[in-house]
């Protein structure tokens, strides 16, 4: 099933209950949360306190991608808050089948993240205890970057891997998608759509996220 999730780091932080109640009449169906330390990317976002602040704002679940050092330590604050889904970056977990079962002890479902220059066979490994991978087509650390097109033969990797072990995790892409990009990770096996400026920019959030899907949805019914 297609999905978005809409990340809000495009969003206009002081009208935010406004925005995601846009993108959800828009069509999105999850909240991707991109969370930021200063230290694994060069930027800095938001945290557990933010989390919370929008759990009583919808029923969307909630996407809490860990773009941090030490998953670990953050872990159970970002799940108390009210994250339903939580990711982290293979590249910072030197302990990534702990730190997934740490994930799952809290009762969200787990997600392992590549950067575009990770291989996926990084993975392989861990993929029959992961709920979703999340296939990063920008390098991690700013919304509204240009879409990187290698990492769309990554997602056909890993549907193929999906298949050929019989496991059922679910693809997530996330950067630079938009009207002109999204058939493409669509038809390699993305279904979980994650995007930041395609859906909140000019004040359209609504329309825009519309219009998103039904781009993919069409790429995916041509397949
Ligand atoms: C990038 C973040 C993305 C980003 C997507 O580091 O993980 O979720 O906000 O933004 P767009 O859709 O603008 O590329
Ligand atoms: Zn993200």
């Amino acid at each position: 099933m297609i999905e978005l999730a809409f990340s809000i780091l495009a969003s206009d932080f002081a009208h935010l209950a406004d925005e995601i109640a846009a993108a959800e009449r828009g069509g999105g169906t999850i909240v991707h949360v991109d969370v930021m330390d200063g230290h694994f990317v060069p930027n800095i976002t938001f945290g557990p306190p933010v989390v919370k602040a929008i759990r009583p704002i919808t029923k969307l679940p909630l996407d809490c991608h860990l773009m941090i050092e030490d998953p670990d330590a953050f872990i159970p604050a970002f799940a108390e808050a009210g994250a339903d889904m939580i990711s982290v970056q293979q590249e910072v977990c030197r302990h990534l089948h702990r730190t997934l079962e740490h994930i799952i002890e809290h009762n969200c479902l787990p997600g392992v993240v590549i950067n575009p220059a990770t291989p996926v066979d990084t993975l392989i490994e861990i993929l029959p205890m992961v709920h979703y991978v999340l296939v990063m087509s920008v390098n991690p650390g700013f919304g509204g970057q240009k879409f990187i097109p290698f990492t769309v033969d990554k997602i056909a990797q890993l549907a193929e891997l999906r298949e050929e072990m019989g496991l059922n995790f679910r693809i997530e892409v996330d950067g630079g998608v938009a009207p002109d990009t999204v058939a493409q990770v669509v038809q390699a096996g993305a279904e979980m759509l994650v995007a930041g400026s395609a859906v909140f920019e000019e004040g359209r959030t609504e329309h825009n996220a519309a219009e998103l899907l039904r781009i993919a949805r069409a790429a995916g019914s041509a397949m």
